[in-house]
């Protein structure tokens, strides 16, 4: 860490060399080993700023998951909850999310403070403010850990479909990309933000632990019951919906507003440009199908079997299973 001194604009960018790294394969997603994570290369000087400067405040609310488990769903969910006193969901033409990617919506903490600035930033916004991390539990900064009205919610998915989804998503930009490299890299917990048992396991423990501090949600559950995870949500962030809300369904305006059939088909969402200069992914790729088991598409038995097996080992004891 930095001590003394420095360079405001240094804290970004003055990343630790010499981590382990998969460098020499061209046709992955470039990742650095650090503190026991692996992080995308382009994520890791943002990391390192958010560790050394971010100050959190009462009524922060952190959303958190692996890539390709539903964080664009969490996002556009958290939003339209905690915003419905501005933007009511039921009006749903006028609503920010018609306009705006959900990723425009709460921003991606990594990428907001890799140029430095992203304190600066962060600090413009109004409370209660919404953010977003991919990082683990174990290197978030002790600013959001230590205090217990910090809120985090968390999101994760079926391993063997967040493989598919990577996979889909992560051709976008390696067209090359062979699933089975990109397998092998799940099974040796060298895929991005990886390993994916320690990922689950740090937010997992830390809801048993905190289940005021910490939501533990899963995407499959979401998919079952999307309005019964909007009250659960928003009475986690301190905002249950009232009876009279209850009578007029703001839940289900919300999971209406916020389904997959609703947003890919905004143009918002249909371009195949990104809306920020920070973000490479084009916004039409965060929406494919929105479905648990896809994962029988494309894995083989073996490789189910195989998958399974890390995780249940990985999982063992905890409670936690998939
Ligand atoms: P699939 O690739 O399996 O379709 P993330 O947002 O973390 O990048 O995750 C992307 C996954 O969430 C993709 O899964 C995507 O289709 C799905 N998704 C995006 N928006 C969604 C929504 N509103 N409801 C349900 N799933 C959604």
């Amino acid at each position: 860490a930095a001590t003394g001194l420095v360079p405001f604009k240094d804290l970004a960018g003055a990343v630790p060399v010499g981590l382990p790294t998969n460098d020499d394969d061209p046709k992955r997603m470039h990742v650095l080993c650090y503190q026991g994570t692996w992080v995308l290369a382009p994520h890791l000087p943002g990391i390192v700023s958010i560790q050394r400067s971010f100050v959190s405040r009462h009524g922060d609310v952190v959303l958190t998951s692996p890539p390709k488990c539903g964080t664009t769903w969490l996002k556009a969910l958290a939003f339209a909850t905690m915003a419905r006193g501005t933007y009511p969901p039921a009006r749903a033409d006028e609503h920010p999310l018609v306009r705006l990617n959900p990723h425009d919506c709460v921003p991606f903490m990594e990428m907001l403070f890799a140029d430095g600035e992203g304190m600066g930033k962060m600090d413009a916004l109004p409370s209660p403010r919404l953010m977003a991390t991919h990082m683990h539990h174990s290197i978030l900064p002790a600013s959001i850990k230590d205090s217990a009205d910090r809120k985090i919610i968390y999101i994760c998915r079926e391993p063997k479909d967040m493989v598919v989804s990577t996979w889909h998503f992560a051709r976008r930009a390696y067209p090359d990309l062979p699933f089975s490299d990109l397998f092998e890299a799940f099974c040796d917990g060298t895929s991005a933000t990886g390993p994916v048992w320690d990922h689950v396991l740090g937010y997992w423990n830390a809801s048993k632990e905190s289940p005021e501090k910490v939501l533990f949600l899963r995407y499959e559950e979401m998919l079952r019951d999307p309005a019964a995870n909007v009250r659960r949500l928003a009475r986690f962030v301190g905002q249950s919906l009232s009876p009279a809300e209850e009578e007029a369904g703001v839940a289900m305006d919300i999971v209406r507003l916020c389904s997959i059939e609703n947003l890919r088909n905004l143009d918002i969402n249909k371009a195949t440009a990104s809306s920020s200069s920070s973000r490479p992914f084009p916004n039409d790729s965060y929406f494919r199908k929105g479905e648990a088991g896809d994962w029988v598409n494309h894995m083989t038995p073996d490789m189910a079997r195989r998958l399974d097996a890390v995780m249940e080992e990985k999982l063992r004891g905890s409670g936690l299973s998939f």
